[in-house]
């Protein structure tokens, strides 16, 4: 069923995902268009109407006393309505999707931040996604005090946010755990460089899916 490509982008705080992201979407974008083909850019949680409301709520500091299984199956929600709504169709259609954070953020975060065990997260993995994974992940990888120093000076701090540093050296952990075991899917990128070496080692990631495109 699935024709198009899926790329996922994923950093801890302060890895500059957001000015990478739109790096990867220019690159992607001329190369597509010039086959005559498109693509999605989307994030998450989010991507639908149904999910921003969904990120609304996960990201609202005010929601002091979530819980971690509330947390996970929101997480889990907001990603079944972007895979019906957006995701599948756009792969089915051809388009490439290119998506900031996805279920390796469920991971990170909910796994190695919060402390849920990955078979769970497993499990609704496979439920919600089927065999559907990512072809690549980019992971804009970087030490956390540098990440925390970086992010710093933004301004009100979301429920994720407002974490201790011990929270994003597990998801940090978590992440790159996970790219060592997968080294076919991942690209570990050293977001500590500056932009333009970061920049060339994005290049070097996505030339085998650009030169498919040929
Ligand atoms: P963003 O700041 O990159 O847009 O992501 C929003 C926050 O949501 C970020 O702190 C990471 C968190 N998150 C999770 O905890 N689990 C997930 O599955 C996803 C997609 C994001």
């Amino acid at each position: 069923m699935k024709k198009g490509l899926f790329i996922t982008l994923e950093g801890g705080e302060g890895a500059g995902k957001s000015t990478q992201m739109a790096f990867v979407q220019q690159r992607l974008q001329d190369c597509l268009q010039a086959v005559g083909r498109h693509l999605q850019v989307t994030r998450e949680p989010g991507g639908t109407e149904l999910g921003e409301r969904i990120r609304e709520l996960l990201l609202d500091h005010r929601q002091a006393v979530m819980d971690s299984d509330t947390e996970l199956l929101l997480m889990f929600a907001a990603r079944a309505q972007h895979l019906a709504q957006l995701i599948r169709p756009a792969l089915a259609a051809g388009d490439w999707v290119l998506c900031d954070r996805f279920t390796d953020a469920t991971y990170a975060y909910q796994g190695g931040g919060r402390g849920i065990a990955m078979s769970r997260i497993a499990v609704l993995e496979n439920w919600v996604q089927g065999d559907l994974r990512p072809d690549l992940t980019l992971l804009l990888d970087l030490p956390v005090e540098v990440g925390m120093a970086r992010a710093g000076d933004r301004g009100e701090l979301d429920r994720f946010e407002r974490e201790q540093r011990a929270f994003f050296e597990r998801v940090r952990q978590t992440y790159r755990e996970r790219a060592a075991a997968e080294p076919g899917r991942y690209h570990i990128i050293d977001a500590a460089q500056g932009i333009e070496q970061v920049q060339a080692q994005i290049d070097i990631a996505l030339t085998p899916l650009l030169a498919g495109l040929a």
